[in-house]
């Protein structure tokens, strides 16, 4: 296990975020040990705005035994596929690729969210295409000293949230996938990437706010004239009104304050996780 003071900057798709006591555990034992204070379970940061201030609690990664995992060879075309369980450190897009090379379908709504398996668990990562919930057979958590089992319906997965026990962290899980031809999964890929074409290619951290029902929070600050106003480094992306960016050393305080100003003026309801303290 590796304990270091790093900036979460480095660690968020965003790239901001102050300091923290970092923990990248490596086995069941470092889990047990890393989780005997407060702490904080970090993904790839890629749906996160952490304060310039850092956090006081232990940020905990999930590497060694919980960053492995595949999804296995399928034993046949006309069943569905079980893959063996797989580590909450992978990185939803190297999943999407493999399933891609093995001719098994069910990831394909996933493609381009750059999640760790255990963070798109955490948020239901998905698309209008499908979510991760719709392929999920088994999720492993660590929760209270102890591993269990638990059966997704358990979850409270619902539109990019979840309802895991306080402190729970996703450790490993289990996917239910269906052999499929390589040009259906293809389609389906490029169909999905089409969807995503309008969206910024700088840093952010995904959409900043959720869909209301039956609306598109990315066309509402559009429509209000948001996209391209600043505070700071941080910008509504001119490309696609749901996307903070960070032009280039932007700071949490600013993405904070663009934040707050599209919440006051428009009342969307946030996406992203917020840790630590803001001015
Ligand atoms: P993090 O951002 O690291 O953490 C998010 C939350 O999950 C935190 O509360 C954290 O504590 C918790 N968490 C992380 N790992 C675990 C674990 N192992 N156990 C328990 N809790 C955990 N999202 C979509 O749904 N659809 C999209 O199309 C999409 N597109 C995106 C495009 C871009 C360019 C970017 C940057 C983001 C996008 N996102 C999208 C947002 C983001 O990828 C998802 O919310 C994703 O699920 C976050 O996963 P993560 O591993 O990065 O989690
Ligand atoms: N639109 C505008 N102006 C904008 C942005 C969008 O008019 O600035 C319009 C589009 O033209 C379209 C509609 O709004 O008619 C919807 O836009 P889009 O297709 O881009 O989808 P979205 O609802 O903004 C959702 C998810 C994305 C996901 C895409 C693709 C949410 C909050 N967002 O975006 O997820 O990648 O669909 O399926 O649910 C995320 O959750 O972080 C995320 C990026």
């Amino acid at each position: 296990m590796k304990v270091e003071r790093r900036n979460l900057a480095e660690f968020t798709t965003l790239a901001v975020g102050g300091p923290a006591e970092v923990w990248t555990v490596e086995t069941p034992r470092d889990l047990v040990q890393a989780t005997a204070a407060p702490y904080r379970v970090l993904g790839n940061g890629s749906n996160l705005l952490v304060s310039d201030r850092g956090v006081p609690e232990r940020v905990l990664r999930l590497g060694g035994v919980f960053a492995q995992g595949s999804l296995g060879r399928p034993r046949s075309e006309d069943a569905p596929h079980l893959s063996p369980w797989i580590g909450a450190g992978v990185l939803l897009p190297t999943l999407v690729q493999e399933a891609a090379r093995l001719g098994l379908s069910g990831l394909e709504p996933l493609l381009g969210i750059p999640a760790s398996v255990g963070g798109a668990v955490r948020m239901n990562a998905g698309t209008r295409f499908g979510e991760i919930a719709d392929v999920l057979e088994a999720v492993e958590l660590f929760h209270e000293g102890a591993f269990r089992v638990l059966d997704p319906s358990e979850l409270g997965l619902g539109y990019r949230t979840s309802r895991l026990p306080g402190g729970a962290i996703v450790t490993r899980v289990r996917l239910r996938l269906t052999p499929a031809p390589a040009a259906t999964i293809e389609a389906r890929m490029a169909e999905v990437d089409a969807a995503r074409k309008g969206q910024p290619k700088r840093k952010s951290a995904g959409c900043a706010f959720k869909n209301p029902p039956g609306d598109s929070a990315g066309r509402i600050i559009d429509r209000a004239g948001f996209k391209g106003h600043r505070v700071g480094a941080a910008m509504v992306s001119p490309e696609h009104g749901n996307f903070i960016v960070n032009t280039g050393g932007a700071r949490a305080e600013d993405v904070w304050a663009l934040v707050k100003r599209l919440q006051e003026e428009l009342g969307l309801e946030l996406e992203w996780e917020v840790w630590g303290e803001f001015p």
